[in-house]
Formats: structure tokens, sequence, C-alpha cells
């Protein structure tokens, strides 16, 4: 079956063909000519989801999926949530970001917060939701140098060192993403 994920994202693409076992024939924009940018203009990480898959489908008439994912920190209210990518700025400048996270959240002893993705599958018109959850905690300093986002200073529960700290691999075998997409990649082996 071929399906477009709603990314420009080579590396999310890739990511997402190896977690499919390359059962599904995986198609990026670029695959089906798509190159404008897709607007993410809704309040929520499921809306904006929804958003993009939905834009996909009904101009390029394709069966699609689309992810949004967001930090949400307890304290903040839930922000930066779906304005994780934008938090300090257009620019999208991840330490930016971070810095400004650090500096609201000097000091302060909660440090709950979460990772969630949504990813929003639609197939022949219909809608289905997949989302996955990491809980853990804001570190009060970056730590490590791998990965991306906001990943030196999230520390999942149960673990002794950030995202950050931790290998691609080991990071993606618990992460919010690999939880969505492990849901979604189930759910699409029953269609086959
Ligand atoms: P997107 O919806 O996947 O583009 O994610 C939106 C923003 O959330 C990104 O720009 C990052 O700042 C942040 N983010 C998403 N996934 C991760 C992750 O796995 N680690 C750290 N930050 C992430």
């Amino acid at each position: 079956m071929n399906i477009v994920f709603a990314s420009g994202n080579i590396s999310k693409i890739k990511e997402i063909n190896h977690l499919l076992d390359n059962k599904f024939n995986l198609l990026g924009l670029q695959d089906i000519g798509c190159s404008e940018e897709i607007p993410e203009t809704q309040p929520t990480i499921e809306g904006n989801a929804s958003q993009k898959a939905l834009y996909v489908y009904e101009k390029y008439h394709h069966n699609c999926f689309a992810d949004d994912t967001g930090l949400e920190i307890e304290v903040l209210g839930g922000r930066p949530g779906v304005l994780s990518a934008r938090y300090a700025g257009e620019s999208k400048d991840a330490n930016a970001n971070m810095d400004k996270i650090l500096s609201e959240m000097r000091g302060l002893t909660n440090r709950r917060a979460r990772f969630k993705t949504v990813i929003s599958l639609i197939i022949d018109g219909k809608e289905k939701h997949f989302e996955g959850v990491v809980d853990g905690i804001i570190l009060s300093a970056k730590q490590g140098t791998q990965g991306f986002g906001y990943d030196p200073i999230f520390k999942p529960d149960g673990y002794t060192r950030s995202f950050a700290e931790m290998d691609i691999s080991e990071k993606n075998k618990i992460s919010h993403r690999a939880i969505a997409v492990s849901k979604l990649v189930e759910y699409l082996k029953t269609l086959q």
C-alpha cells in the first residue's frame, strides 16, 4: 500500500520506514510533488496533526499520516506544547528554546513534563489518531549532545540520563514518537 507521510523531514521518514519494516511503500512530500509549507495553525497538538494530514489528503488524494509533537511542562500550564518548535522565536532555535525554559523554571521544584506525539492517519477519508507519551522531568541544566530539540533538558522517568545522553537507538525504543508510531504500525498491519 502506498502511504504518504506528510513530512519534509528526511530523517523522520527514514526512521518511520525502518519501524514499518518496509512493509508499506512510504512516500514523502517531495515524492508527491508537494513543496509548499503545510499550514500548522491549530491551537492543539492533535489539531495540528489533523490539519496536516487533511491538507495532504484533500489536495493530493493520497492516504496519508502526519505527526505533531510538543513538550508539555506542568508548572508552565502545558507550555511550550503546540508552540514547542518556536517557543523562543521564529528561528526555531533549539538552544534558545531550552534557555527560555531553564530560565522560566529556575528555582521551581515541580519539574514534571511530558513529550506527546499525536499521529493523524487518513485512509479513504476516515481519520484515526495514535498517541505516544513519555513522562519525565526538566533538568536544571542541559546534559548531553545527542538527539535534537529539547533532548538535553528532558530526563525520562526510570532513567538517570537525559534523552541527549542516550544513543539514538536507545531513545527510539522508548520515545513518544516510537510509541505513537508503533500504535500506527500495529493498526496498518491489520489493514493488510
Ligand atoms: P515536530 O512536531 O516533530 O516538528 O516537533 C515540534 C518541536 O518539538 C520540535 O521542533 C522540537 O523542538 C520538539 N521535539 C519534537 N520531538 C522531540 C524529541 O524527540 N526530542 C526533543 N524535542 C522534540
